[in-house]
């Protein structure tokens, strides 16, 4: 039969398997040409789909038949970044949400009931610990806090309704890493899920499925998209549950904008690149930064001393670009420091080609009370860095200028 002018015409097949490499799956994955022989992925910009009759248009709401009905269902962009990012992370479905955060919300909700209990590390993303601090407990989900770097307190806070373990590895911006692995085996013995949000290092340099986790989480805002221009968020996993959270997804709907996931269709073409080049400078800045007078200390996983470094170099390929370090003094001192920069950008997000710089305790932690922060080791001379793309000689020279600041 000959094609339709606007059928779609899959040039590249990928299964769960590497069949192949990561810097060719980041690049090729998903892409499914329609007849115009588009040769960058095209941007399908509808919120609905038309039917070549009445009775196509039933047989699609019947599930009888598959195809587009309505964006909030499936849109072919959407869906396309959905297939990249489950090859690249090595999954057998993604589903694409509105943002990061969305990504969490409706995995909990489509996965967990009330009554559930879910495992936390103690070092997640603090919007990550409102949700289930506050509006899981709301829904009748309690969760545990633990340090994610001990075993034995992952072990200790399983009750017989644990369902589910949620982790974030390396943490920020303290770098504490959570041996995926080990986790994962404690939490398979008691049949709980293994969830790890891997913003910060992404399928280039870890796969957490290949560690033995279930689903992968991502922010999409940070180094997928790569550029800061656009939120959204993913989860990959296995069939059977992401058809229970694509249900919800499509439901509530908190779907991906066709024009987000093109956006981060292009920044996962340079992923593999973008994510050596962020590592490379960030150990580069971290091991001048560990020699400077005035400055503490460094966290970065990629550094010898690193008291998880062994671990780092087993889990990860490399150690990703955000690093933070405290600097001599308190928070003025972290002020002056930050304000004598001219060239990074002093801003929350993170993952960008353009560095920027964060004071944590009074910007992203700073919702939480000063014992709390002091617990989690967010003191006031800490500043978070995310190593951008610019040269390592100007970055450096850009942070001496905090460092003359704060001299003496
Ligand atoms: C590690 C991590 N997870 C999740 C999120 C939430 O993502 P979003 O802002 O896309 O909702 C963030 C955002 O900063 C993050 O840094």
């Amino acid at each position: 039969m000959s094609q339709s002018k606007f059928e779609r015409e899959s040039r590249i097949q990928f299964t769960a398997t590497p069949e192949y490499d990561i810097d060719t799956l980041a690049v090729r994955a998903g892409q499914s040409r329609t007849a115009e022989g588009e040769h960058s992925d095209a941007i399908f910009t509808t919120s609905s789909f038309v039917f070549s009759s009445a009775r196509e248009a039933a047989a699609r709401f019947g599930g009888d038949e598959d195809g587009n009905i309505y964006s909030r269902f499936t849109n072919p962009t959407v869906q396309a970044f959905e297939e990249r990012i489950a090859a690249l992370e090595g999954g057998e479905r993604a589903v694409a949400t509105s943002s990061g955060m969305a990504a969490i919300l409706n995995l909990g909700l489509a996965l967990l009931q009330q009554g559930d209990h879910v495992v936390c590390s103690r070092s997640v993303f603090g919007s990550t610990v409102s949700l289930f601090n506050k509006y899981f407990t709301r829904a009748g989900i309690s969760t545990t806090f633990v340090d994610p770097t001990d075993l034995n307190a992952w072990e200790m806070a399983v009750t017989d309704r644990t369902k589910m373990f949620f982790m974030e590895t390396p943490s920020n911006p303290l770098a504490e890493l959570t041996d995926i692995a080990a986790v994962a085996e404690i939490a398979h013995r008691h049949d709980a899920l293994v969830v790890v949000d891997n913003c910060f290092l992404t399928p280039a340099l870890q796969r957490p499925l290949e560690l033995g986790a279930d689903v992968v989480m991502h922010s999409a805002t940070k180094y997928l998209d790569g550029q800061g221009r656009c939120v959204g968020g993913v989860l990959v996993g296995r069939d059977k549950q992401m058809e229970e959270v694509f249900g919800l997804v499509r439901t509530g709907g908190a779907c991906l904008s066709p024009f987000n996931a093109w956006v981060f269709l292009k920044g996962l073409e340079t992923l593999p690149l973008r994510m050596r080049a962020h590592s490379e400078s960030a150990l580069a800045i971290a091991t001048w930064l560990q020699q400077q007078p005035g400055i503490r200390k460094v966290y970065y996983s990629g550094l010898a001393d690193h008291p998880q470094h062994a671990l780092a170099c087993k889990q990860q390929r490399a150690f990703g670009g955000v690093l933070a370090f405290e600097v001599e003094g308190e928070r003025d001192e972290a002020w002056r420091f930050i304000d004598a920069t001219e060239m990074v950008s002093i801003t929350g997000n993170l993952g960008d080609v353009k560095s920027t710089i964060t004071h944590p305790a009074t910007t992203t932690h700073g919702r939480m009370s000063a014992e709390e922060r002091e617990a989690a080791g967010i003191r006031e001379g800490l500043i978070r860095f995310s190593v951008g793309l610019e040269s390592v000689e100007d970055l450096k020279a850009d942070l001496q200028r905090g460092l003359d600041a704060i001299k003496g």
